[in-house]
């Protein structure tokens, strides 16, 4: 079916937040290679990727359905934060956002009887529960280490190895 032009447009706004997303987190990993913690910069960056993923998951919805597409700009993000935990909070504050924007994407499809988007959509309202619980449990990880080094260069290794 052709799709409704409000639900085109709002799927269009998703790619680019998920690629702003993308750039978001690619600006915290900056600011953990400046720290040289490589660890918490590499998870930050497969998070990046991941973005860009699902950016390019709703990119190719579109064109399957040949809805015209259009990628908007990109703001500058911030590479500098005040702490590890600020940092990280910014991810998690992220996840938040992407969650109320894409469940009310969600509500849309099914207003419009879009089962097509609807069907895209479950997928990515599901994974938001998994991407908050990651970062939910970072930043938790992140407040017990506190400002003990040890313990945040124990973490800091952990997470080289996702
Ligand atoms: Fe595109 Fe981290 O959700």
């Amino acid at each position: 079916m052709t799709m409704q032009s409000d639900l085109a447009a709002a799927l269009n706004a998703q790619i680019n937040h998920e690629f702003s997303g993308a750039y978001v987190y690619l600006g915290i990993s900056a600011y953990f290679e400046s720290l040289d913690l490589n660890g918490f910069a590499s998870w930050m960056r497969a998070q990046s990727d991941e973005e860009r993923a699902h950016g390019m998951r709703i990119f190719d919805h579109l064109s399957e359905r040949d809805v015209p597409i259009t990628l908007g700009n990109l703001q500058k993000v911030q590479t500098e934060y005040d702490s590890v935990n600020a940092a990280v909070a910014a991810g998690l504050a992220l996840e938040q956002e992407t969650t109320q924007k894409l469940n009310a994407l969600w509500a849309q499809a099914v207003e419009f009887g879009d089962y097509q988007a609807k069907a895209l959509l479950d997928w990515f309202v599901n994974e938001q529960t998994e991407e908050e619980d990651l970062l939910r449990t970072l930043l938790s990880h992140v407040k017990i280490a506190g400002n003990e080094g040890a313990a945040l260069l124990i973490l800091n290794r952990e997470l080289a190895e996702r």
